[in-house]
Order: C-alpha cells, then sequence, then structure tokens
C-alpha cells in the first residue's frame, strides 16, 4: 500500500492536521492509523478544556506566555511560547467553525480557570471537552473522499533507510500490524506523521487509557530519531482514587478552579503552607505535595472537599463527575472526593522545529509524542490541547509545500521490502506479555515516579534492563502482536526514560530526584 502521507494517531493533533490537509489539497491521498476505535486516545479523556486568551479586558497573551514560562520552571521555548500563545485564537475560532461547542456565559465563551493560570481563559465544554472535540474531529475526518481510515491497525517500526538502503536519510512510512489477521502491512509514505501520544501506561496508576503506550516514541528511537525530555512526566493530582470498570478516572484541575479545596485525613488545606497561589499552583507542585501528606499519613489519598460548588453548577459543569461519583456512593457536593497523583502527560518526545518536522526527513510529530519547547519541564494546565492545534496547522502547510518537492516516485515505494520478521520459531498465546507489562509498570512507579533517587533509578535501569532482555526473546522467536508490539514500546522508552533521568542533576518542573532536592 502506498499513500501520500501517513498519518499514525487519531487524537486531536491527527485529525486536525488531516482535515487541514485533506481540505487544502484534495489531491493528496491520506492514510490514518488508529490503534482501536478512532475515538479511543488521550484526547477523548482531557476533560478542562483549552487555554486561549478571550478576554481581552483582564487577560493578555503576556499573561499567558508568563504563566507558561513560570509553569515550565524556566525551561520553555521563548520563541515557542510566543507563538503557540498568538496563534491560539485562531485555531480555536476553526474548531468552532468545524461544529465544536464550547460552554457560553451571556453570549461569550465561559472561562474557567486552572492550576498555574493567573487568569481565566480555559475554553471548556462541561467535563467533556475532548470528547466533544473528538467527537466533532472523526465526523469531519469521515466526510473527506482522499482520507483512508484503518482502525485496529498498531504502528511496528518506520521504513528508513535501514529498511530501503538508500543514502537519503528520510523516512518512507511504516510496517503495521492488523490486529485481526495478525499480518503485517508495509505502508509506503512520502510524509509520515507520529500523532501517538504519550505513554502514561508505563505507570501503574495513569489518567490514560490502555492504548498510551509510547507507540510512536519506541519506533522513533528504534529508528534513531532525536529525543528529548522523556524524564519529564507530568503526574496529575488528583485523579479519583477508585478505579473505575479498572480505569483511572481523572478530576479535572477546573474543580479547583470553581473552588475546590485540598485537605488531608486532619482536614487541613495543606497545600497554603506550601505555596500562596494554594490548590491552584502549577501541578507539578500540588502532586508533590499530594504525594508527601499520602506518604506521611494512614490514608493513601487525600481529599478534594467540593462543598463550595453548588449541586446545580456539579450538575451543569461537571456532569460526568458527578455521576460517576454517585455511582460509587460520592455525593457531591456533600462529600469530599479521595485522590491521589497518577501519570497524565509526557512535557518531552521526539523534538520537531516550529513545522513539527524530527530529526529524521520526512517524518514529523505532533501532539504529547513531540517535544516542541512549549511545555519545558512542566506542562501548564489545558496548553496541550492548544499546542496539538497549533502544530497541526503548522506541520499541514510544511507537508503540502514538501509534497511539491522532488520526492522519490511512486514505484520507489511500491519496491521498498515487505516486513522480514515472520521467521518465528513459536506462535503460542504469550502469557508472558501481561506479566511482563505489570512488573514494568510497577518497577516505573517505584523507582521513576513522582519521587526519584540515584539509587532508584539505577535499580530500575537493571530490572527494566532484564525485563528488556525477555522482550527481545520473545520478540524474535514468537509471532508477533498487538500486545508484543506495546510492550515492546514501552519497554524501550521505560530505559531511555531512565538513562535520561540519570543524567539529570537538577530538579526543575515535575522532576525530582531527592538526591537533588533544592
Ligand atoms: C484537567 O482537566 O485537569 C486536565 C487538563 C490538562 O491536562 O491540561
Amino acid at each position: 500500500m502506498t499513500t501520500d502521507i501517513l498519518v499514525i494517531g487519531t487524537g486531536i493533533s491527527g485529525l486536525t492536521f488531516a482535515i487541514k490537509v485533506a481540505e487544502e489539497s484534495p489531491e493528496i491521498s491520506l492514510t490514518l492509523i488508529s490503534k482501536g476505535d478512532i475515538n479511543e486516545g488521550n484526547t477523548r479523556y482531557a476533560q478542562g478544556g483549552i487555554a486561549v486568551v478571550r478576554n481581552l479586558k483582564k487577560d493578555s497573551t503576556e499573561k499567558h506566555i508568563k504563566d507558561t514560562m513560570i509553569a515550565g520552571d524556566g525551561t520553555c521555548n521563548s520563541k515557542v511560547v510566543k507563538f503557540v500563545v498568538e496563534e491560539a485564537n485562531k485555531r480555536l475560532d476553526e474548531l468552532i467553525k468545524w461544529g465544536t461547542a464550547f460552554d457560553k456565559k451571556e453570549e461569550q465563551l465561559d472561562l474557567g480557570i486552572e492550576g498555574g493560570h493567573s487568569e481565566k481563559r480555559i475554553v471548556h465544554y462541561k467535563d467533556q471537552t475532548g470528547k466533544q472535540i473528538q467527537e466533532v474531529l472523526t465526523a469531519k475526518v469521515k466526510s473527506f473522499s482522499n482520507i483512508t481510515i484503518l482502525e485496529n491497525h498498531t504502528l511496528v517500526d518506520l521504513i528508513t533507510d535501514h529498511h530501503s538502503r538508500s543514502k537519503m536519510n528520510r523516512c518512507y512510512g511504516a510496517y503495521i500490524i492488523s490486529q485481526e489477521e495478525e499480518e503485517i502491512i508495509k505502508i509506503g509514505a512520502k510524509i509520515t506523521i507520529l500523532s501517538t501520544g504519550g505513554a502514561g501506561s508505563l505507570y501503574a496508576y495513569t489518567t490514560n487509557p490502555t492504548v498510551a503506550t509510547g507507540d510512536g516514541l519506541g519506533a522513533a528511537y528504534r529508528a534513531k530519531v532525536q529525543m528529548d525530555g522523556l524524564p519529564f512526566v507530568q503526574f496529575h493530582p488528583t485523579a479519583l482514587r477508585d478505579k473505575i470498570e479498572q480505569n483511572v478516572f481523572l478530576i479535572t484541575e477546573a474543580v479547583r478552579g470553581e473552588g475546590g479545596k485540598l485537605r488531608n485525613s486532619l482536614q487541613e488545606r495543606f497545600m497554603l503552607k506550601i505555596d500562596s497561589r494554594g490548590e491552584l499552583a502549577p501541578r507539578d507542585i500540588v502532586a508533590r505535595e499530594i504525594q508527601k501528606q499520602i506518604e506521611k499519613q494512614k490514608e493513601n489519598f487525600v481529599l478534594l472537599d467540593g462543598s463550595e460548588i453548588s449541586e446545580k453548577r456539579w450538575k451543569s459543569h461537571f456532569p460526568t463527575i458527578y455521576n460517576t461519583c454517585k455511582s460509587i456512593g460520592i455525593f457531591l457536593p456533600k462529600d469530599p472526593i479521595p485522590v491521589v497523583p497518577a501519570a497524565h502527560y509526557f512535557c518531552g518526545g521526539i523534538i520537531v522545529n516550529h513545522q513539527s518536522e524530527s530529526s529524521l526527513k520526512g517524518l514529523y510529530a505532533i501532539g504529547e509524542c513531540s517535544a516542541t519547547g512549549l511545555h519545558g519541564a512542566n506542562r501548564l494546565a489545558s496548553n496541550s490541547l492548544l499546542e496539538a492545534l497549533v502544530f497541526s496547522h503548522r506541520a499541514a502547510i510544511d507537508c503540502i509545500k514538501s509534497l511539491n518537492q522532488n520526492l522519490p516516485s511512486k514505484s520507489f515505494y511500491d519496491k521498498l521490502p515487505e516486513w522480514n520478521g515472520y521467521d518465528y520459531s513459536k506462535n503460542t498465546t504469550i502469557q508472558n506479555v501481561q506479566v511482563l507489562r505489570e512488573q514494568l509498570q510497577q518497577i516505573m512507579t517505584k523507582y521513576v515516579g513522582i519521587f526519584k533517587t540515584d539509587n532508584g533509578l539505577e535499580r530500575a535501569e537493571k530490572k527494566i534492563n532484564n525485563i528488556y532482555l525477555k522482550v527481545q526473546k520473545l520478540y524474535h522467536e514468537n509471532k508477533l502482536t498487538n500486545g508484543l508490539c506495546e510492550l515492546r514500546n514501552m519497554v524501550s522508552i521505560a530505559y531511555l526514560l531512565t538513562k535520561q533521568a540519570q543524567e539529570i542533576k537538577v530538579n526543575k518542573g515535575v522532576f525530582y530526584n531527592q538526591n537533588y532536592a533544592r
């Protein structure tokens, strides 16, 4: 199979990119790969919203820039921050034009506030912003005849010069596994886009869906694409302690923006002692303090007291949280919500330029799998959907332009070699995959979580390496499956993340090694 552009991952960034290219250039063929149902991914679960300066009477782009830089602990790329914040309104207006609904108050967009923001600027749709965006973009993408969608297909590896034996240092598409037939398809592409999200599944407790296994990151690592900042894993301070149908459930920071208070088992508002911004301090500070409180007290959670928010407001503004809590016997606003921090967002990833192109020609990365320089050491709340919109737009313009350049002919892509990994000796159900996946999650949570130490990282490195060797053996001996692909990516990224963490000797943003405590 060949296509002009191969887009791997169907969250806000992949879909926005595809829509933009398809609208602008109907002659360009696009193929979209989704690991599960097209709607399943991190975007769908984003509750909070998109940070955009809308109220110019009070807010300004300068303030949003400053908040982003403060949250990033002085490590953001100021040029990138500036253009992302300045382009925000145009990108939001497009999303609205495409049919996305956002909450309104007196005909204006209703703006919320979250941790680290000095003004109200979060555009949202109840507590279902991501779901709303995902559904609108999915419907739109399905309306284009030049877009082919392959659901339930997983990225195996990028096709590079290593496979083509040419000397161009380019990406030529990818090998993809169909989950139903477990067949590996070669997709030759002039341009490949990774919009595969982060790797929250490396941790035992994560707000991410199980599909977030860092597939694009793993494939990029194997293709020697430049990557940075993987140890900057952001933990969201408030996930519901109780899992809902095996899944961790996020309690959006917007609840604290509406007046929710954090209390320990002694009912103390502990954040007030730590930071003048209290519950609305940047989330690295809040997550660390919650973790400390949990370690100090008997209960393994702290309480989010939402009693200042009226029941009417809970129901209209946070209906998913209201109903989910009710389903497990927590009646809002009367009952406090037991919360814990959970792995939430990868601030680092594949290094890209201002057009989202990676160090490998023909390979772009957009969304959470990329490292654009916007987030630095700690992402400001609700800046991720914004980053996805701005960089997918820029990548789309750049890709349309570069498709007009002198690229190899179709026959070159047709002649790329087929996948050569069919030479396996075993074809058994691999029980070990789930066991190894859980072991890896335990190691990452214990040694490479919110608090790290030099010794812990060293132990993690050895243990991850042992798992890596076992995964390599499984990979070489067995028929490839979706689960094995995921585990192969997870273990590679866990290893790289731990190695990069060992190099960091100064704590910044979400990164905290107790041996270097300030
Ligand atoms: C939240 O709603 O608290 C999460 C939003 C984000 O991660 O930016």
